[in-house]
C-alpha cells in the first residue's frame, strides 16, 4: 500500500511537469492574431449597414463614424434590456464582447463614407 501511494505521488508530479511543458509548448506555438479580425467582425453588420459600413437607402451608415460613438451606442444597446424605439440592435449588440465592439468600431471609423 505504501509503495503504491509513493508511486502514484511520483506519477502525478510527473504528470504536472508534463502538463506544464505541454502548456509552454502550446503557448510558444500560439497562432498570430488574425490581422483581418476587425474586418471579419465588422462584416457581420454588412447585411443591414452595407459593405464596409456604407448603407443603402434609409439605413444608417457606419463608415467614417468616430469609434467612440459606435462604442457608446453598442454599449448602450448591449446593456439596455429594451431601449425605446430600438428594434434589433439591443439583440445584436449582446452577441459581442467589449473587445470585439472596439475592433468593429475602429474598423468602421477607418472606412471612407460614400455619402
Ligand atoms: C439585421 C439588421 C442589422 C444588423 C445585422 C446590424 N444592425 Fe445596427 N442597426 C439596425 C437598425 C434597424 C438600427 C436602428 C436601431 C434599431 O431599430 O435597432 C441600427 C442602428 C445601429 C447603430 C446606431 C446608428 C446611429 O447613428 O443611430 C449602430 C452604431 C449600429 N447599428 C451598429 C451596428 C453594428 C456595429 C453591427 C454589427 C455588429 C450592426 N449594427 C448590425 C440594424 C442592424
Amino acid at each position: 500500500m505504501k509503495i503504491a501511494v509513493r508511486h502514484s505521488a511520483r506519477l502525478s508530479v510527473g504528470a504536472a511537469v508534463l502538463a506544464l511543458a505541454l502548456a509552454a509548448a502550446a503557448q510558444a506555438q500560439a497562432p498570430a492574431p488574425n490581422p483581418h479580425l476587425a474586418r471579419n467582425l465588422a462584416a457581420t453588420c454588412a447585411n443591414c449597414h452595407g459593405t464596409n459600413g456604407n448603407a443603402l437607402g434609409e439605413m444608417k451608415s457606419l463608415a467614417g463614424t468616430p469609434a467612440e460613438r459606435t462604442i457608446a451606442l453598442m454599449t448602450f444597446y448591449k446593456t439596455t434590456a429594451q431601449p425605446e424605439g430600438v428594434t434589433i440592435m439591443h439583440q445584436i449588440a449582446k452577441g459581442y464582447t467589449d473587445d470585439q465592439i472596439k475592433l468593429i468600431a475602429g474598423y468602421f471609423a477607418a472606412q471612407q463614407p460614400k455619402k
